[in-house]
């Protein structure tokens, strides 16, 4: 088995198949989350050979966007992965990383991951962090028709991975649901660093945190005409 090979097109599938996504989970979400992922796993004792594919692979169809099924995307990896020779423990540690990692809502709970997803998983919630993570928020505002701040709407904890999926669809039932982009730094991107698993995933999570709250003043000085 060509390991780099195996890399070097799985990225080129993965190109391929994300070109034309434009919710955040475009190649370039995946590029930059196959870099963090390098860049943590040097830090730590992981098979870098499952952390690189398990990040190329993490949203090949994510599941608030292809139907109710957490399922379809390690599916649709384990069969890329078995066209292209790849072992079996090692196809079903990777679709095992992409199951259960993904965010279902803040009071969803945590599934266990291995030392990999938590490689994985620190990289992708960097991407919604710092200055790469303000970026994706105010582009996929208006994906879902969401407001950039509405002053007085409180953020808001979603109860339920159903409504979290409502709400990132499009289809939320009301303006409290609906939110806002601002709100999403409450309801989520600043909660991140406090579930980073690995040590060089949370110093670099801090720096991006810090990097979001200086943002966030500014916004709001801005928005009152203080500065
Ligand atoms: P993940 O890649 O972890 O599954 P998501 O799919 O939840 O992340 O989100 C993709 C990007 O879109 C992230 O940067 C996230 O902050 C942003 N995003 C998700 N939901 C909202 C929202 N309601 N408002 C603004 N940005 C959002
Ligand atoms: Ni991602």
């Amino acid at each position: 088995m060509n390991k780099a090979l195996i890399i070097k097109r799985t990225a080129k599938y993965v190109e391929s198949t994300l070109s034309g996504e434009h919710t955040g989970h475009d190649w370039w979400h995946i590029y930059r989350v196959w870099q963090n992922a390098k860049h943590i796993g040097r830090h730590e004792k992981v098979n870098m050979f499952v952390v690189e594919l398990a990040a190329l692979l993490h949203d090949i169809a994510d599941w608030k966007l292809h139907g109710t099924s957490h399922k379809t995307g390690p599916e649709i990896a384990a069969n890329w992965l078995k066209k292209n020779g790849v072992d079996a423990a090692t196809i079903k540690h990777v679709s095992a990383i992409m199951h259960d990692m993904t965010y279902r809502g803040p009071k969803a709970q945590a599934k266990e991951l291995s030392r990999e997803g938590q490689v994985v998983q620190d990289a992708d919630r960097l991407e919604a962090m710092g200055a790469i993570g303000i970026a994706r928020v105010f582009a996929f505002g208006p994906v879902i028709k969401q407001p950039i701040h509405v002053p007085g709407l409180k953020p808001h904890l979603y109860a339920t991975a159903h409504q979290y999926r409502r709400k990132y669809t499009g289809q939320a039932k009301n303006k409290r649901e609906q939110g806002s982009s601002i709100n999403h730094f409450y309801e989520k991107l600043l909660l991140l660093k406090d579930l980073m698993n690995t040590p060089s995933g949370k110093k670099l999570a801090a720096h991006r945190h810090q990097y979001m709250l200086d943002y966030l003043r500014e916004f709001f000085q801005e928005w009152d005409g203080r500065k």
